[in-house]
């Protein structure tokens, strides 16, 4: 094949059926511009209201740019200010038919306009999007919606392509992995970008990701829970994402899988033939505000370790460990998980390497235990070498107090990340 023409292979071109069929999942359809108005416009509560594909409260208005979710249990929306992307603090909830408060938004007694859609969110919803130079959130690029790409590759000729049930073991599995293996805490590893990440790549080389105290089920927690099941764990490798799920096709008989493994389960017939309705029940998840998802942990009785745990089975790196518990630190507002997390993080920081995330992280502890100056020398080590981190430069302005070098700061960072309402 020309290597010119090869770059523009389109796949609908041969697999006419399978694209079209695909175009029509929740997976393509997980992002988008707004191009027509919102369904149910109508008053959200009583701050909020939906005009058309705006949304209005007595402060202000906005338009509504960018969907994220296909709706086929929620979605949520961003606005454009100058092109940079920021989510609205309110959403749309299928189950329910209406509009609500976004999940996050719940607790604010302020409206609160100034989350950036950062590109770990369109790495999970877009098929891939490439930000403007020095911001987190203004895009030159995005291609919405998830595409072939991202579970076959982006090969410029055929060979190059992926059958992700061609793969065996962790590659394999890391193909769903990248977006529904959500963990306690999810660490990008040193010297490494997720969005480099290949379909026929191991996730593991990549990010560690920490599973365990698990508090029910997340929004894209799936592969967590298969893991801990006694189905992916005793069948010596063979279950998989893939066995129940064909990702360009709707339902399939979940029952007749089951029973392909489960043949004897329940021979006196007493259950009846809907084995997921029992096994994998639908539950609220923590994160997801107001929906309900499926368990897939298919436990009778699901042990809690209490500690946390490499999902790739592996002794996890100090730095990355530490990087885990500050995490869960912050999610849980539980102070004691820094005490954990100090001594790995002082010890990593101690070897000189390539590492902005640690260094910021270092810096942020060292400034809560009121040791100013050296935290200054790490967010200076951090900005030195990733100089696009606003929120680290608004850490060091504030350090620093008032002067010129701290509005130089603050300026810096707002050209990166405006304020908005
Ligand atoms: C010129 C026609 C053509 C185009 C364009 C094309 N394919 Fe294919 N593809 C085929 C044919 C024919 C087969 C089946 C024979 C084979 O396995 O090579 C196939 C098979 C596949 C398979 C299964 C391979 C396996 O090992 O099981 C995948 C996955 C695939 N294509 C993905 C894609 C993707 C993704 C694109 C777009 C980037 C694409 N194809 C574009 C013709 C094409
Ligand atoms: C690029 C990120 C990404 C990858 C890779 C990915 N998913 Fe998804 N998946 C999503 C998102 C986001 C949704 C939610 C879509 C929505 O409703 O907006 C989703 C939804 C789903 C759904 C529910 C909707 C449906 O079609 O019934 C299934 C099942 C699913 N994914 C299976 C898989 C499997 C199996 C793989 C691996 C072969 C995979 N996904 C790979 C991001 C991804
Ligand atoms: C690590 C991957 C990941 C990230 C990051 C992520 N999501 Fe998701 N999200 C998912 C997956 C997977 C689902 C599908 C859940 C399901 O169907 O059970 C989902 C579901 C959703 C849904 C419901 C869609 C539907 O109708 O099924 C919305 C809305 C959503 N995400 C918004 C967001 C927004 C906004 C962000 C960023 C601010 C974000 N997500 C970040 C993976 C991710
Ligand atoms: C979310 C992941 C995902 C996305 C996105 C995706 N595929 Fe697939 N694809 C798979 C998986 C998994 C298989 C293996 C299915 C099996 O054999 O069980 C597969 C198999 C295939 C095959 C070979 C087997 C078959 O069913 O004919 C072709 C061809 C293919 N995909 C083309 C495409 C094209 C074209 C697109 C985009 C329009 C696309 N896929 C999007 C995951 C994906
Ligand atoms: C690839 C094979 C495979 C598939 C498919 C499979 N399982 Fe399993 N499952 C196993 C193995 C192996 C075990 C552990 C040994 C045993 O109990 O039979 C297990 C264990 C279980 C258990 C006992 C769990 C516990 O905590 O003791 C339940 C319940 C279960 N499976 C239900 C299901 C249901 C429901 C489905 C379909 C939605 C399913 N399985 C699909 C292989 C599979
Ligand atoms: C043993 C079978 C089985 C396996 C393996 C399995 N699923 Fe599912 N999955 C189900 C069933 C059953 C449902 C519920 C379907 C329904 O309600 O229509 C479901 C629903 C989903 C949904 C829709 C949202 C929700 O939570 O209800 C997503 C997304 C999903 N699965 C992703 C995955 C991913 C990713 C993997 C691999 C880590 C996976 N599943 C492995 C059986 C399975
Ligand atoms: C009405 C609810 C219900 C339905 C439907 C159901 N199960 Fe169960 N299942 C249970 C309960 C409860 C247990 C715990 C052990 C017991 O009481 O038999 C169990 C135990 C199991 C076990 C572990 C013990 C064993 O018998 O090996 C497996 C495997 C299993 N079920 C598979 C299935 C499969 C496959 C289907 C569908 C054909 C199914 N179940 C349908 C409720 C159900």
């Amino acid at each position: 094949m020309l290597p010119m023409l090869a770059a523009a292979l389109i796949c609908a071109d041969c697999h006419r059926d399978l694209a079209a069929r695909f175009a029509a999942t929740p997976m393509a359809n997980s992002s988008g511009p707004v191009r027509a108005a919102a369904e149910h416009p109508g008053r959200v509560s009583s701050t909020y209201k939906i005009d058309g594909a705006r949304l209005e409260w007595p402060g202000g208005a906005v338009d509504l740019a960018v969907f994220i979710g296909s709706r086929r249990m929620g979605r949520s929306y961003a606005y454009s200010q100058d092109g940079f992307l920021f989510q609205v603090p309110v959403g749309y909830y299928a189950n329910r038919g209406a509009w609500d408060l976004a999940p996050g938004y719940e607790r604010d007694k302020v409206p609160d306009f100034s989350r950036p859609i950062g590109a770990d969110c369109l790495f999970c919803h877009a098929t891939s999007s490439r930000l403007a130079p020095d911001s987190i959130n203004r895009y030159s690029q995005v291609d919405y919606g998830i595409g072939c790409a991202r579970c076959h590759g982006a090969g410029a000729d055929h060979q190059q392509f992926v059958n992700p049930a061609r793969l065996t073991g962790r590659k394999r599995d890391s193909v769903c992995d990248q977006c529904h293996l959500a963990g306690t805490a999810r660490i990008g590893k040193a010297g490494k970008r997720l969005q480099d990440f290949q379909p026929g790549e191991d996730l593991a080389e990549y990010l560690e990701v920490f599973t365990g105290q698990s508090r029910g089920v997340r929004v894209n927690g799936h592969s967590d829970a298969l893991a801990a099941s006694r189905c992916k764990q005793e069948s010596g490798g063979a279950l998989w994402c893939g066995t129940c799920h064909d990702p360009h096709r709707a339902a399939v008989d979940y029952a007749a899988i089951c029973r392909s493994c489960h043949a004897g389960a329940h021979r006196a017939k007493t259950r009846g033939p809907d084995c997921a309705g029992c096994h994998m029940p639908k539950s609220k998840a923590r994160d997801g505000g107001h929906t309900v998802f499926t368990d897939h942990t298919l436990r009778l009785k699901e042990p809690d370790t209490g500690e946390i745990v490499s999902y790739f089975g592996r002794k996890p790196e100090g730095r990355d460990l530490g990087l885990g518990y500050f995490q869960i630190a912050l999610d849980r507002r539980d102070s004691r998980y820094f005490e954990k997390a100090w001594p790995l993080l002082r010890e990593a920081a101690a070897r000189k390497a390539m590492d902005p995330k640690l260094y910021a992280t270092v810096g942020a502890l060292l400034a809560a235990a009121g040791r100013r100056r050296e935290a200054e020398a790490y967010y200076r080590l951090s900005l030195d070498q990733d100089p696009v981190q606003p929120e680290v430069l608004h850490k060091l302005a504030a350090l620093l107090g008032r002067g010129e070098e701290a509005d130089r700061f603050r300026t810096r960072a707002l050209r990166m990340l405006p304020r908005t309402f």
